[in-house]
Parts: structure tokens; C-alpha cells; sequence
């Protein structure tokens, strides 16, 4: 198998999550950025080896073809988007992911500003989350997440594409959903309650035994088995986020997977629900306002891009803005100086 991105990077404790769009006539630059990606991390994360510096680049269904010429990736596909009875699961607009892991936060900061200033005008940030470890592993229900994640030779064949997509062997699909949490209301039940919503205790952080787990705990719906009987697994490296200033408390879902329809597969039961259960209880205490699916290529896929599409949009006249500020200085108006009155 090609060697992969590090997408089963060593345990992080700081994590930044960039969603950018890529602007009409942006591409070329975009390829460029995503080839240096290996020499700007390593400009960044040399010279603190033990912090363990890796970003992983994902791209999106939409943007594929305007930068690669060539077959895609089987399963690349936009994410979709799930109505249930009583929660939704929304789809956001995202070009490319830069997922940047590390044990300081100051080094993915430092990534994401070089990657930001290369990029420059030729994307939009549509969305920057910065993700830390919460203590014991906790997310910000105060649960241990990550715990079921496979490891080892199980963590490589759940997450990498293989013989099933021989050119993109060594790629990965990569899901992303930014939730927020209602904490008063979570934290209004009991422990019990809690435990029975996620179906694992809280202090002990072991699973609810078979007769004491609800079919709708998020547990029970995010355990999905393939025709043999086996388990379908995917690697998730979620992050809490938040402000307290701002009473914002979140969970930066991210999972991996050879497949999307086994990410899928798992957001259809906590969002449709999988009899008998209506949906997954911890939607009513957490909601998704991000949503995209990317394809991760094998690292030597970045390091020798694919030409250009043969007959490439023209620069800017491709996609007119309708009301974009006439500044034509490349900013997006957004700003207090913007507009104000000339004195
Ligand atoms: C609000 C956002 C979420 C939170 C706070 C959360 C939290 C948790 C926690 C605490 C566990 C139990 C421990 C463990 O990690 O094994 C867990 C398990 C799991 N979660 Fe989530 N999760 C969230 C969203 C998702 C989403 C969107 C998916 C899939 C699309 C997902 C897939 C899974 C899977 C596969 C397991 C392991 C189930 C098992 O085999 O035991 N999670 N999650």
C-alpha cells in the first residue's frame, strides 16, 4: 500500500480543524500548497520532533475535478445531509480540510497561519475550530471518547483504501460535524441517565452490559456489523472545543474511514434511528451545525499531483458572486472599516 497521510497520527492533545472553499481561479495555488504541505510541516514541527507536528489534507467531492484532471475516488461523494423526526444532520460547504494535530497548540497554530498566508485570497475559511484534550480524555459531557477506536493493523484496515480503489490506495474518507452542546440541560440528568444515553458508565468508562444499554444509546447505534457479522469500524480523533465567555460547548467530531458508507451507516442510526430506537439520545443535548465528507490521498498522491483538468474554468468569470463587495481588493468585506464612512 502507498504510504499513507498520517492520518493515524500519534495521540494529540491540541488539534486545529481548517474547512476552507476554494475560490474560482484559486486552484493552481491550491495545488501548490498541497504539495509543500510535508516541507511547511516540517518547517514548522523540526525542531520539536517530541511534539509530534502531523496535518492531514482532505479533499471535497465539489472541488475534485476543478483540481485534478482524472478518475476519482469511488466513494467521493458530497456529504449528505440527514433529516430525522427530530434532528438534523447538515450538510456546510467545504472544500478542503486541513486536519493539523500536535501536543502544543502553538505549533497547529503556527501550521494553519502559513497554511492561511500560502493560500491567501484563493480560498475562503468557511470553518476553524481549535480542539484540545480535555482531562482524562473526556469530552465536554464528560464522558471518555475514543476508548473503542481500533488500533494497530485493525486502526490501518478500518480507515485506508486498498485493493477495492487500486488508484487511490493508501487514501482515506474523512467526515467531519461540528456539535453543540446544551450543557444545563445535560447536566440536569442524573449519572444514570447520562450513562444510559452514551451506554458506557462515566467514572469507569466501560461499556453498559447487554440488558442495561438502550437500543438508542449512542453506543448501540454506532455499533454496525457487515453481512459476515463483523464489525464496521471506523477511527475517530474528536476534540472538545469551546468558550466559556460565550457559553459554547462543543465536540469536533471527526472520523476516518475505507469506506464513507460505513461513517454513514452509523449517522443514519443516530439520526434516522435504527428500530427500535427514534434516534440517538445524545442529539438531545448535542447539535450539528457543520457538515462535510473529503477523501484523504496517500501522501506520494500529493507529492505528484495529477494535471490540471485539461480545460480548466476561467479565473474568476467561473462562479460571479452576486453582491460581492466592490472593493476589489480581494478581501470579502467583512470587517468593521468596511463600508464605514469615509472621513
Ligand atoms: C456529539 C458528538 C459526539 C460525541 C460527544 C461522542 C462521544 C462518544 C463517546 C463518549 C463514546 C464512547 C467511548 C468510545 O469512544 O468508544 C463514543 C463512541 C462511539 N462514537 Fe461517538 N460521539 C459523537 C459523535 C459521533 C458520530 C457523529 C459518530 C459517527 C458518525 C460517532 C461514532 C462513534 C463510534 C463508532 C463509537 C464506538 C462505539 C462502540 O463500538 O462502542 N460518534 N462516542
Amino acid at each position: 500500500m502507498p504510504e499513507p497521510q498520517p492520518v493515524l497520527a500519534p495521540p494529540a492533545t491540541a488539534a486545529v480543524f481548517l474547512v476552507v472553499t476554494v475560490a474560482p481561479g484559486g486552484e493552481d495555488t491550491v495545488r501548490d500548497v498541497l504539495t509543500d504541505l510535508p516541507a511547511l510541516q516540517r518547517a514548522v514541527g523540526f525542531g520539536a520532533p517530541d511534539d509530534r507536528l502531523t496535518c492531514v489534507a482532505g479533499i471535497g467531492a465539489a472541488v475534485w475535478g476543478r483540481l485534478f484532471q482524472g478518475p476519482r475516488p469511488a466513494g467521493l461523494h458530497p456529504f449528505r445531509e440527514l433529516a430525522g423526526e427530530r434532528h438534523r444532520a447538515v450538510a456546510t460547504p467545504g472544500d478542503v480540510l486541513f486536519h493539523i494535530r500536535s501536543r502544543r497548540m502553538d505549533l497547529c497554530f503556527e501550521l494553519a497561519r502559513r497554511l492561511c498566508t500560502r493560500l491567501g485570497d484563493s480560498v475562503a475559511v468557511a470553518d476553524e475550530v481549535h480542539g484540545f484534550k480535555y482531562y482524562d480524555m473526556r469530552d465536554l459531557l464528560g464522558f471518555v471518547d475514543g476508548t473503542e477506536n481500533p488500533v494497530g493493523q485493525a486502526a490501518g484496515a478500518a480507515v485506508f483504501t486498498g485493493a477495492e480503489d487500486p488508484r487511490f490506495a493508501g487514501g482515506s474518507y474523512v467526515m467531519v460535524q461540528k456539535y453543540l452542546h446544551d450543557l444545563d440541560a445535560w447536566e440536569a440528568l442524573s449519572t444514570e441517565e447520562q450513562e444510559r444515553v452514551i451506554g458506557r458508565t462515566k467514572l469507569g468508562n466501560t461499556e453498559l452490559p447487554e440488558g442495561r444499554q438502550p437500543g438508542d444509546s449512542h453506543v448501540a447505534l454506532n455499533t454496525v456489523t457487515g453481512p459476515d457479522g463483523e464489525e464496521r469500524e471506523v477511527v475517530r480523533d474528536n476534540m472538545p472545543f469551546g468558550s466559556v465567555g460565550e457559553g459554547e460547548f462543543g465536540t469536533y467530531f471527526i472520523g476516518y474511514a475505507r469506506e464513507p458508507g460505513v461513517l454513514e451507516e452509523m449517522l443514519e442510526n443516530m439520526f434516522l434511528g435504527r428500530a427500535p430506537a427514534a434516534y440517538d439520545r445524545i442529539l438531545d443535548f448535542s447539535t450539528a451545525v457543520t457538515g462535510c465528507l473529503f477523501f484523504a490521498p496517500a501522501a506520494g498522491f500529493l507529492d505528484d499531483l495529477p494535471d490540471r483538468p485539461a480545460a480548466p474554468r476561467p479565473a474568476a468569470a467561473a462562479d460571479p458572486v452576486p453582491d460581492a463587495p466592490a472593493a476589489g481588493d480581494g478581501s470579502l468585506g467583512i470587517g468593521g472599516l468596511k463600508g464605514a464612512p469615509v472621513r
